[in-house]
């Protein structure tokens, strides 16, 4: 395949900025010129330009300047020309009110980046949850060729002996703390000791899903989603992204020949033996539906059913982290045990198909990537429902909660507004039973806006006091890949834009069946139009802005929360300006 349309010198896409002997060219050959380049340098060579979302508020990649250097020495030696261009940065510590509601400024950024600069491939450098599905987006729509460069997890946490998981034991000692049972020094101790390098939340969060379903996909060099950021490996990894991203620009190996529905399918199928974020859900199907590929909630349930999780990793696996899944092994080790469900003659950046890249792949600890005959749980790491309270889906991760939750029925206790709920779970008085179900609504894609990671709901303390650590919970709302739970999650359509969990009341009976996949609330059809006869929508929440523009314009989190108008069939394909 690598010389069916080999491209040459002139067929180059920078060449329309750099070859023509006229003024608008003279202009831009001068200001390289400016920079300190010689025409040797930049003519009839690929221009890469390596995006990077490095800040010095994403404690996730704080080595990418470092890694830059990498990149482009990589192309320079494969004889490419690379510039970087920084992008916003999305960084999820730090984002308030959710690093969410800019995934979708990064990939427009990374699309309008692309298509104004004379730019023959990119490098996207990425990993802290939103940046990946955000740069990969916006690039897909750009089609122009592409590697995604995994920032890669950081080391496991360490306290005073015990191993710490990126977020799970912050959950975890919280409520420890909150039942009174961790010191003030030990609190410290393990706020120093949970983020120990550079790199993405070392448990399978969303950063690690997404980074994995982006390999999966065929859009990092094979397996390159697993080594750990610090890990000398993953410079090298840097160093072969540049040097193979100027060979993809020659050989026109565009995104539409690697993204493809049976890649996708690929994918979903590795999110769920990885045992992956709920967040993937959102995230693959707006990816899809960039590349044209419709992946709808109910294929990803089927999927679900039939891949047994296999990386041992938590959350959803009980024992390791990003570091022993790498040691292991790593992704292709995994994709490996699944090779016969895969589309294995799937192309990747490599040039090379998804059955050459994991041909020599090894599982080197059979307990942190399992073989299906010994799997952590026997079904996928996500389910989808469906009922009268989620007509359009709803997301849970069966692995995540106790199983005692799987048929659930109890009375609802439901909250409006995310302060509203915090204040009364710290009330010890709250009247609320282990089996109540709590809920939180007003918090989806238009109404938090952008779905905040509420939905581990915070179990009343008045239950936690009791010896209480799980309870079923339901939102409208997302939540961290680090979570877990019993807690269903992206109830579509929103309350906000009037869907039926707005018209839950407290006291009403919920019942959820997960065998059968189903989520209702027990209360009379007639019943419930009388309330939705005097329901209205809440007020809007920005009247200009970014704010405004995102509720405007943001899908529900069935379609993947895009914007409508960056929806790959909102309109004619966009040309680039000529001029
Ligand atoms: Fe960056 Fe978790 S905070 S990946
Ligand atoms: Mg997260």
């Amino acid at each position: 395949m690598a010389n069916a349309t080999r491209k040459t010198a002139a067929d180059l896409r920078s060449a329309r900025w750099f070859a023509p002997d006229d003024l608008r060219s003279f202009g831009h050959r001068s200001r390289l010129m400016q920079l300190g380049y010689s025409e040797e340098d930049f003519m009839g060579r690929p221009v890469i330009g390596i995006l990077n979302t490095w800040s010095e508020l994403n404690s996730c990649h704080s080595h990418f300047p470092e890694r830059v250097q990498s990149v482009k020495r990589g192309i320079a030696q494969a004889g490419g020309f690379a510039v970087e261009l920084p992008t916003l940065s999305v960084d999820e510590s730090f984002t308030k009110p959710t690093s969410m509601l800019y995934r979708n400024l990064l990939a427009l950024e990374t699309e309008e980046m692309i298509r104004s600069h004379p730019l023959d491939g990119v490098v996207l450098m990425g990993g802290c949850d939103k940046t990946t599905p955000g740069l990969v987006m916006g690039a897909l729509t750009a089609g122009i060729p592409l590697i995604f460069l995994p920032a890669g997890p950081m080391l496991r946490g360490n306290y005073a002996g015990t191993v710490l998981g990126s977020g799970s034991d912050a959950w975890k000692y919280w409520d420890e703390r909150r039942a009174g049972n961790v010191s003030d020094e030990q609190w410290r101790g393990l706020q120093g000791g949970i983020a120990r390098s550079a790199g993405v939340c070392m448990t399978m969060g969303t950063a690690s899903t997404m980074t994995a379903i982006t390999d999966a996909l065929g859009l990092t060099l094979p397996g390159a989603s697993s080594i750990p950021a610090v890990d000398s490996g993953h410079s090298r990894m840097s160093a072969d992204c540049g040097r193979r991203i100027v060979d993809m620009v020659w050989e026109d190996l565009v995104p539409s020949r690697i993204v493809t529905a049976a890649s996708v399918r690929n994918a979903a199928i590795v999110a769920m033996a990885t045992g992956c974020s709920t967040n993937a859900v959102v995230h693959l199907v707006a990816m899809a539906r960039r590349a044209g590929i419709d992946l709808g909630l109910d294929e990803l349930d089927a999927l679900g059913r039939v891949t047994p999780l296999l990386a041992n990793v938590r959350p959803s696996g009980k024992d390791y982290l990003m570091e022993d899944f790498y040691f292991a092994g790593g992704l292709r080790a995994l994709m490996k045990q699944i090779a016969d469900r895969l589309d294995t003659s799937c192309l990747t950046v490599n040039g090379k198909t998804v059955g050459e890249n994991i041909a020599d792949a090894v599982v080197y600890n059979d307990d942190v990537i399992r073989p299906l005959s010994n799997p952590v749980y026997h079904e996928g790491s996500l389910a989808v429902l469906r009922g009268n309270l989620c007509p359009d889906g709803a997301v849970i991760k069966p692995a995540a909660c106790d199983v005692k939750f799987h048929v659930h029925q109890g009375p609802a206790l439901v909250f409006d507004s995310y302060p509203e709920m915090k204040k009364a779970v710290e009330d010890e008085n709250l009247a609320v039973t282990p089996d109540h179900v709590l809920v939180l609504r007003n918090a989806g894609p238009k109404g938090g806006p952008a779905m905040p990671e509420w939905g581990m709901l915070p179990i009343p303390k008045a239950l936690i006091k009791q010896g209480h650590r799980d309870m079923l919970r339901i939102s409208d709302a997302r939540m961290s890949g680090t979570s877990y739970g019993a807690c269903v999650l992206h109830v579509a359509p929103e309350s906000y834009v009037g869907g039926p969990l707005g018209l839950l009341k407290t006291g009403d009976i919920v019942r959820l069946d997960l065998p059968n996949r189903r989520l209702d609330m027990l209360v009379a059809e007639d019943e419930l139009e009388r309330r939705r006869a005097v329901w209205s929508p809440p007020e809007p929440r920005f009247e200009r802005g970014w704010g405004w523009m995102y509720t405007r314009h943001v899908t529900q989190a069935d379609k993947g929360c895009d914007f409508d108008f960056l929806e790959r069939d909102f309109g004619a394909a966009a040309g680039e300006p000529d001029i």
